[in-house]
């Protein structure tokens, strides 16, 4: 049991079911990529621990990248304001990209990764994302790996933190709300 539970309202996935979805993702990009080499595109930092459980999932020689994009404070609402704050190693001209998000709120930080990394003409360009919001959602997006929907609340746990906390719980939880009090957002 991890010390942080005091903290936790509710685990609303647990590490088994995340585990069981990821598996299943896994052997989806490793059907529809047979014979092509992938480059997965993690973005930092919360798509750390679903990147490592996926790769490990997907039966292809693959390679991996990271970018770190802002579009949150430290907070839990969006500003709208997205910065590129650490760009690929790889250029991924020609190449099958495949993006591993942790969870996409509004989609516009997504919807403008997109619209830079199409730029760079990829041979394909996807998108895999542990969670979604859809009631959040400010504009489409076309994801074509999605773990699981969850309601409008703020999870933490497998990569995903508040205030920089919780990414470790191995579980997708809901704080209590007084560890969110004093927060503006
Ligand atoms: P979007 O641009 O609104 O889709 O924001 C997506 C980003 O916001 C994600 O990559 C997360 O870093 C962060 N985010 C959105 N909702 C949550 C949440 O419930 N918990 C933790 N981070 C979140
Ligand atoms: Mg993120």
């Amino acid at each position: 049991m991890s010390s942080m539970m005091p903290d936790v309202q509710e685990v609303l996935i647990s590490s088994e079911e995340i585990e069981s979805k990821v598996s299943e993702i896994g052997a989806r990009v490793s059907e529809d990529y047979r014979g092509e080499r992938p480059l997965l595109v993690g973005i930092l930092r919360g798509a750390v621990v679903v990147m490592s459980d996926l790769m490990r999932n997907i039966d292809l020689p693959c390679e991996i990248d990271f970018m770190d994009i802002s579009s949150y404070g430290t907070g839990t609402s969006s500003s709208g304001v997205v910065r590129i704050l650490k760009d690929l190693e790889e250029d991924i001209t020609g190449r099958h990209v495949l993006i591993v998000e942790d969870i996409i709120d509004t989609g516009l930080t997504l919807s403008y990764l997109l619209r830079s990394l199409l730029a760079r003409k990829p041979a394909s360009l996807e998108i895999c994302a542990l969670l979604s919001k859809p009631s959040r959602r400010r504009v489409e997006l076309d994801v074509k790996y999605l773990g699981f929907e969850v309601p409008d609340e703020f999870v933490v746990g497998y990569g995903l933190d508040y205030a920089g906390a919780y990414r470790n719980l191995p579980d997708i939880c809901v704080l209590k709300p007084e560890v969110f009090s004093g927060d503006e957002g």
